[in-house]
């Protein structure tokens, strides 16, 4: 296994409650805190999907008091976290339960944040450890399996002034606790489920092989690599196996530990870049990407991608070839799942430039093995553009 950082930091402070009580145990933990108003922080298509009344039925049942907040849409905008803050407040609310995907989840963080510092100026929070209040208690829900935001530190919001999207990272922000059910992924549609388990993926590669990199975040991200090399085609191909979903939904959890006690970088500065200028999917952008930056950062990275192979249950000879291995691997599965390439995904070629400047912005740039300039970034774009 590759060398590592020996000097780190270990810090995880959300509960993980996994399994098919998730819900139930939700309202147990909001009633021992205790939270009698909570705001729901959710979105149209989780409602469209049946998955809000569970949680609301519980709520109901227990005498716990509730509103919706129902307006995130996906790359949550800004003005949103300031509406649904204003919203919390109104109501209320002593905590904070986020339901649905990473745009809900990452809406709610940002809410907290303003809550916590009184105000509605979220720019002033961009970057790393800005934050300096701790936020309303806020529980996740994941019902996709890969943003691993339930357990992670940051939120990623898009400025609509700047017309670009900010990470706010600090340990401030990690939930108080995360409850996980598979059941609540089982009617994700398979582009869906392809886009969010590639995501998982990627958070798996580049925790591994970021500069952050430390023990914990190598055995989360390679545990995540081999549960998703076991089980993403499985929940791709059928929805309905409970086994692939536990699996990914695991994978998503362990993926997000890795990358908050490590960080991402390169694939996930494009792919955050691309949803800025286009509002592409994260999840699409990153799987398309991911080859592409993987073979840029190969010089410093042979051993670990080959250890990323073995996870993913490639056999090879060596580990030169384990690497490239696992470049080869990661396209196959982009091609498997059925991405689309970077053209269909509502990108403009003009806009790459921009996309490329962005990246170069990004906190994570920094964590690319690799050292990386805006040419290299419009290099791989253009490439992957045009594949
Ligand atoms: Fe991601």
């Amino acid at each position: 296994m590759a060398q590592h950082n020996t000097e780190f930091v270990f810090y995880l402070p959300t509960r993980v409650v996994f399994g098919s009580t998730a819900l139930d145990q939700l309202v147990g933990a909001l009633k021992e805190l205790p939270a009698w108003r909570v705001l729901v922080v959710t979105d149209p298509g989780i409602i469209r999907a049946g998955l809000l009344e569970p949680l609301t039925r519980r709520l109901e049942k227990q005498g716990i008091a509730y509103e919706i907040f129902s307006e995130v849409e996906p790359n949550p905008k800004d003005y949103q976290v300031r509406h649904g803050a204003q919203n919390a407040e109104a109501f209320g609310a002593q905590a904070l339960v986020a339901l649905g995907g990473g745009s809900p989840i990452d809406c709610a963080k940002a809410m907290g944040v303003l809550m916590a510092h009184h105000t509605r100026d979220l720019a002033r929070f961009y970057g790393k450890d800005a934050v300096y209040q701790p936020s309303p208690p806020l529980f996740t829900v994941p019902t996709t399996a890969g943003t691993g935001s339930e357990v992670t530190f940051s939120s990623v919001i898009t400025d609509t002034s700047e017309k670009s999207k900010f990470t706010i990272k600090s340990p401030l922000l990690a939930p108080r606790a995360a409850f996980m059910d598979p059941g609540l992924t089982a009617g994700m549609p398979p582009d869906l489920t392809a886009y969010t388990g590639m995501d998982a993926l990627t958070h798996a590669v580049e925790a591994y092989t970021a500069k952050a990199a430390n023990p914990f975040s190598d055995l989360f991200a390679l545990r995540a690599a081999a549960l998703i090399g076991t089980h993403l085609y499985r929940a791709f191909h059928c929805g309905s196996d409970p086994e692939a979903r536990a699996g990914m939904l695991l994978s998503s959890l362990l993926g997000g530990m890795a990358f908050s006690q490590s960080d991402v970088a390169s694939v996930h500065c494009l792919a955050e870049s691309l949803g800025s200028v286009s509002d592409a999917p994260h999840g699409a952008c990153n799987a398309v990407l991911l080859p592409y930056v993987m073979e840029f950062n190969m010089p410093c990275c042979v051993q670990k991608y080959a250890d990323i192979a073995r996870a993913l249950g490639v056999s090879f000879n060596g580990e030169e070839e384990g690497a490239r291995a696992a470049v080869v691997v990661t396209r196959e599965m982009a091609r498997e799942l059925r991405l689309p390439p970077l053209k269909q995904l509502g990108i403009k070629e003009e806009s790459l430039p921009k996309a490329a400047e962005l990246s170069t912005g990004n906190i994570s740039t920094k964590s690319n093995p690799r050292p990386m300039g805006r040419e290299d970034y419009l290099d791989i774009l253009k490439k992957a553009y045009g594949s």
